[in-house]
């Protein structure tokens, strides 16, 4: 199995960059956790900011279910699309990716401010997209032992 972290503003590419990941390792099995997936309930994105914790709690829960369930297996791609804006929301799956020896990328996808506001599927307000921005940690501030990300532009 391999891990993809994915990392970006809402609206900066994660999921677009799925579709692509699928299209390109057809054969491959990619499966994909999200603490976004919490807040949908039959196509609809309901938010709640009071539940955030236990929504990022369900993802971990998922992606530790999958790597138990299938570590060894070789065409499998486990992707975490959450926004990961700092790196305390990364770090545990970068250390049980670890953990398990497992080949880990980092995918940073990139636009500008501009464009997060304009194609942010879930209405994410422009203030909090600002936030967002501001409290972004690059990868200058990885420990030594993490991978550099790959960085996807999508400007
Ligand atoms: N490289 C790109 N260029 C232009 N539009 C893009 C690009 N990547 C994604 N989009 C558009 O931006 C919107 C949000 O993309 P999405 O992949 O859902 O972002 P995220 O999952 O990071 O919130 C979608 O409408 C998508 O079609
Ligand atoms: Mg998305």
């Amino acid at each position: 199995m391999k891990v993809i972290i994915l990392r970006g503003l809402p609206g900066s590419g994660k999921s677009s960059y799925v579709r692509r990941l699928r299209q390109e390792n057809v054969g491959c099995q990619v499966v994909v956790v999200s603490s976004d997936y919490f807040f949908e309930e039959e196509g609809e994105y309901n938010f709640d900011p009071s539940k955030l914790g236990e929504a990022h709690g369900k993802c971990l829960v998922c992606f530790i279910h999958e790597i138990e369930r299938r570590f060894d297996r070789k065409d499998f791609i486990l992707v975490v699309d959450n926004t990961n804006v700092t790196l305390v929301e990364m770090a545990p799956y970068v250390a049980i990716s670890q953990a398990y020896g497992l080949e880990l990328h980092i995918v940073d996808c990139k636009c500008s401010i501009t464009n997060s506001v304009k194609r942010n599927t879930h209405g994410v307000p422009e203030s909090t997209v600002f936030k967002m921005a501001e409290l972004w940690q690059g990868d200058n501030e990885f420990p030594s032992y993490w991978p550099k990300p790959l960085v996807f532009e999508t400007d």
